[in-house]
């Protein structure tokens, strides 16, 4: 997907039923490697004025459940992702009817799961089906993790949890409330093309796959394509260009020397953060990470 046409043209600033008050019991719907859940109002209290609202990695999305801009563009690569955004927003009532008929069950988890093996019997799926996959997978699979092999199959284990909670129907009308009340544009593309017609005023929130701080810290496969050290740089290349057109942003990356050392010309702060999934779970406590700023 490429696009041709600025996202301005994408929002329907007219809505009637546009809410602005800031909408409660609202947040991320899924457990996503590198979740922000826990320093999501530490980075809000960094967010300045702004006209549009840019997340060009939003995974879970714990940062824009907590800011609730009013008009939005909320990018990932991930399009299955995305689809499940869409159809939380448009139709949350079929998902939640297709969520409570899942089983946790390993042998059906694996069933599930193999779909994406047959592209076939994938592409007769519905976009509610796909999601409520999606959902399902990430709540029984181990840790909640998405990952994908180089293939780009899903490739997490069951889970064996006792009583995941599949369809959590508040959360989801929730969801999709707020998501009608805003005027957000989904997209799933490369960050650097979901940001080519930023320009003043707006701004981004960058919460890229980190720079690994060993080789078996290493957690890029959100996607088939990963995240390399080639990535970092088109994304401080990017980051150099926003800041040249007046856009404020906020990046969070891991502490590590080359990052440090790539963003030495704009200011750093140190957040301690909780991180959830680790294979290790010794690891799982608060770690040191990196909020970057040009403003
Ligand atoms: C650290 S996670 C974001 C976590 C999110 N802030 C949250 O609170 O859950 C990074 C996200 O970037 C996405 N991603 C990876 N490569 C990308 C690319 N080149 N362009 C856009 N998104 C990408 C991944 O699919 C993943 O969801």
């Amino acid at each position: 997907m490429r696009i041709s046409t600025p996202w301005s043209a994408y929002f329907t600033s007219k809505k009637t039923f546009r809410v602005r008050a800031v909408q409660e019991n609202v947040g991320p719907f899924l457990k996503w490697a590198g979740g922000k859940r826990q320093i999501a109002q530490v980075i809000k209290s960094y967010v300045p004025k702004f006209k549009r609202y840019f997340e060009p990695f939003l995974g879970g999305g714990a940062v824009f459940f907590t800011v609730q801009p009013m008009q939005a563009v909320l990018n990932d690569l991930n399009s299955e992702l995305i689809n499940v955004y869409k159809v939380i927003r448009d139709s949350p009532e079929e998902l939640i009817a297709s969520l409570k008929k899942h089983e946790n069950t390993a042998e059906y988890f694996y069933r599930i799961r193999s779909l994406d093996r047959d592209p076939l019997a994938y592409s007769a799926l519905s976009p509610v089906e796909r999601a409520s996959r999606f959902i399902y997978l990430n709540k029984t699979c181990f840790n909640g993790l998405f990952r994908v092999n180089k293939k780009g199959h899903f490739n997490a284990p069951f889970g064996r949890y006792k009583s995941p909670k599949i369809a959590d129907e508040s959360l989801i009308w929730a969801v999709s409330r707020l998501l009608l009340r805003r005027d957000v544009v989904f997209a799933s593309l490369d960050f650097a093309e979901c940001l080519k017609d930023a320009e003043e005023g707006d701004f981004v929130y960058l919460d890229p796959p980190y720079d690994p701080v060993s080789e078996t810290a290493r957690f890029t496969n959100y996607s088939s394509l990963g995240f390399g050290r080639e990535d970092q740089l088109r994304l401080k290349e990017v980051c150099d260009w926003l800041d040249q057109r007046g856009v404020k942003f906020v990046l969070s990356n891991s502490n590590t020397e080359f990052i440090r050392s790539l963003y030495a010309s704009y200011e750093i702060r140190y957040v301690r953060a909780g991180r959830a999934i680790n294979c290790d779970p010794r690891k799982r406590g608060k770690v040191v990470e990196l909020l970057i700023k040009n403003y």
